[in-house]
């Protein structure tokens, strides 16, 4: 007598990328939400080409990676430490004009941050610390205004970044070595008081824009981290000071930048923990990538290989991407919940990634399509809740 064979499981093979829905209209359908943000973090070169066209069947929304920084509008005028006769906007332009041709939104990153901050807002003589400080916070001030009134079309701000410290369960949640917080702590006074003054001006800025409130133009703070219990103590100890002090903030980023492995139920955590202090709060998703390297808590201080994780070379292992695109799934399950109200990933497809140099130079994919800008199974994962991974 002949048996068949026992069935032999065979290994799914990737869609046939003509057949990819579009991602926003996936989510959208998911959320139950029409024309739910679903972004991009790009540059301007991105607004042509193939990236462009990525970009017009996928996305329902754009974050400047680099064109709307300090750094960038309003630089020192070359070897002073004086800004710029004017602000530099034909970079973020670019991207505003993109994203009115297209009817796409456009989220706005960032009014302050210590690593983009021209060191024009900090000159001045310190001796006098009543009067270096009012310098100083005339400029936030008046660039805040200057920027906000520039881009009103702009659905949200990240009006501070980064200003929680790593340490974890600090005492003093704030990042003591910004130089804004250096600057306003001159003279004994407190340093985290720039935060607030950075959403009271934002919020002033908006109220001077027709139509514009925290329904529209949503005033946020965002960091990163938030997925690990000791950071997100910081940074909920912060967002509730400020709530306490009825500044107007009107939610938190999470930039999210995970790698494979990740825990699920601590991203679940970091988005209830802001629904905890406030259902008026809303949680963006800001800086979303999944690093295929789990590496640990030491590679990012040693930023050598090893600690860090050996580079996989230019094809990714199957199995390493099916982790990624099993976390991608778990993921954005998590975050189909009411107050999760966009969601963006740092990137557009693996082509372009911040994380081929940090923590060190290594191949990585860390984004839901491929370098030609082909879904990869992170992408269907998503996008199709039965299809089944390899
Ligand atoms: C942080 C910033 C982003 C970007 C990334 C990495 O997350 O918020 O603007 O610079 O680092 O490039």
């Amino acid at each position: 007598m002949i048996r068949a064979a026992p069935p032999v499981a065979s290994t799914p093979s990737l869609p046939d990328p003509a057949l990819a829905p579009a991602l926003k209209a996936s989510l959208a359908a998911s959320h139950g939400v029409l024309d739910f943000p679903i972004g991009a973090a790009i540059e301007p070169a991105s607004t042509t080409g193939t990236d462009a066209a990525l970009l017009r069947k996928h996305y329902s929304s754009i974050t400047a990676e680099n064109a709307m920084k300090p750094a960038t509008i309003w630089p020192n005028a070359p070897g002073t430490t004086d800004p710029a006769a004017a602000p530099n906007f034909v970079p973020a332009d670019t991207l505003v004009t993109f994203a009115a041709t297209n009817g796409m939104q456009l989220r706005g990153h960032t009014l302050l941050w210590h690593q983009t901050a021209p060191s024009w807002f900090f000159a001045g003589d310190q001796s006098d610390a009543a009067n270096y400080r009012a310098a100083v916070r005339q400029r936030l001030h008046d660039y805040i205004f200057a920027v906000v009134q520039h881009f009103p079309g702009v659905y949200a701000w990240d009006v501070v970044n980064e200003v929680a410290t790593d340490t974890p369960n600090a005492s003093n949640p704030y990042r003591i070595d910004s130089p804004w917080y250096v600057a306003y702590a001159l003279g004994g006074n407190d340093g985290s008081e720039y935060v607030r003054d950075a959403f009271t001006f934002a919020a002033q800025a908006r109220a001077t824009i027709p139509g514009k409130s925290s329904v529209n133009m949503k005033l946020m703070l965002n960091d990163y981290n938030t997925e690990i219990p000791g950071k997100r103590a910081n940074v909920m100890k912060i967002v509730q000071d400020l709530v306490n002090a009825g500044i107007p903030i009107d939610g938190v980023g999470h930039q999210f930048h995970l790698q494979v492995g990740a825990d699920v139920a601590q991203v679940t955590a970091a988005l209830a923990a802001v629904e905890g202090i406030s259902i008026a709060l809303v949680n963006h998703v800001t800086e979303l990538d999944v690093s295929l390297y789990a590496d640990t808590g030491n590679c990012y201080t040693a930023r050598t290989i090893p600690p860090c994780l050996a580079d996989n070379g230019a094809n990714a292992p199957l199995a390493i991407l099916s982790q990624q695109a099993a976390l991608y799934r778990a993921l954005y399950n998590a975050f189909n919940r009411p107050s999760v109200t966009s969601i963006t990933t740092w990137g557009l497809a693996d082509n372009h990634t911040w994380l081929n140099t940090f923590p060190v130079s290594r191949t990585n994919r860390p984004l839901l399509f491929d370098i030609s800008g082909n879904p990869k199974w992170a992408f269907w994962a998503v996008v199709d809740s039965s299809i089944a991974l390899p």
